[in-house]
């Protein structure tokens, strides 16, 4: 099976994802963006947002740490799709979400941003949401009920 990225696109994406994770504040920082832009999405989350921020940077982490290797996560990314899909999140909050995070990663790495970063999550975040996307609608296997365990 082709690869899903290249391996530039995946130094890419690494060394960015690095700058980022070091900063604690950045996905924070992140859903600003994102209220931003789609303030109507705020509904969807709860107040306080702190949880929910290490949710998404440990799975990000998780994703950016099997770019390899996306097909044998696939499951994982499937399992967290059905819980998106369930909370009815539609394929422009996925577009939203990905000017936001990129949004964020340019912000952090001020001069060392360029555009073929930009382009490489673009091209990652469009492969997983379009698994989660479409998703079959099927019981919620383990992931999600893993990183609900993990942060509750
Ligand atoms: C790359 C795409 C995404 C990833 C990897 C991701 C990841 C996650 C994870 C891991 C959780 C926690 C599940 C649990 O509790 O175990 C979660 C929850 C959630 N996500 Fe996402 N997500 C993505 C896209 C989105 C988008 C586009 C939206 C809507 C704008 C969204 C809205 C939510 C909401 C509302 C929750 C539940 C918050 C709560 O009530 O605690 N997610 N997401």
């Amino acid at each position: 099976m082709a690869a899903v990225l290249k391996e530039e696109e995946i130094n890419l994406i690494d060394y960015s994802w690095e700058v980022l994770s070091t900063s604690p504040q950045s996905m924070m920082r992140f859903y600003d963006h994102l209220f931003a832009i789609a303030p109507e999405t705020r509904h969807f989350f709860p107040d306080d947002i702190s949880k929910q921020s290490e949710k998404l940077a440990y799975t990000i982490g998780f994703i950016v740490g099997n770019l390899e290797r996306l097909e044998t996560i696939k499951n994982a990314i499937e399992d967290i799709g059905r819980f998106h899909n369930k909370l009815q999140i539609e394929a422009y909050h996925y577009t939203n979400l990905k000017i936001a995070l990129v949004k964020t990663i340019e912000e952090n790495m001020e001069e060392k941003y360029h555009e073929d970063i930009g382009k490489a999550w673009y091209s990652a975040l469009d492969y997983v949401s379009n698994l989660m996307l479409n998703a079959a609608t099927k019981k919620q296997g383990r992931f999600v009920r893993f990183t609900s365990k993990l942060f509750h």
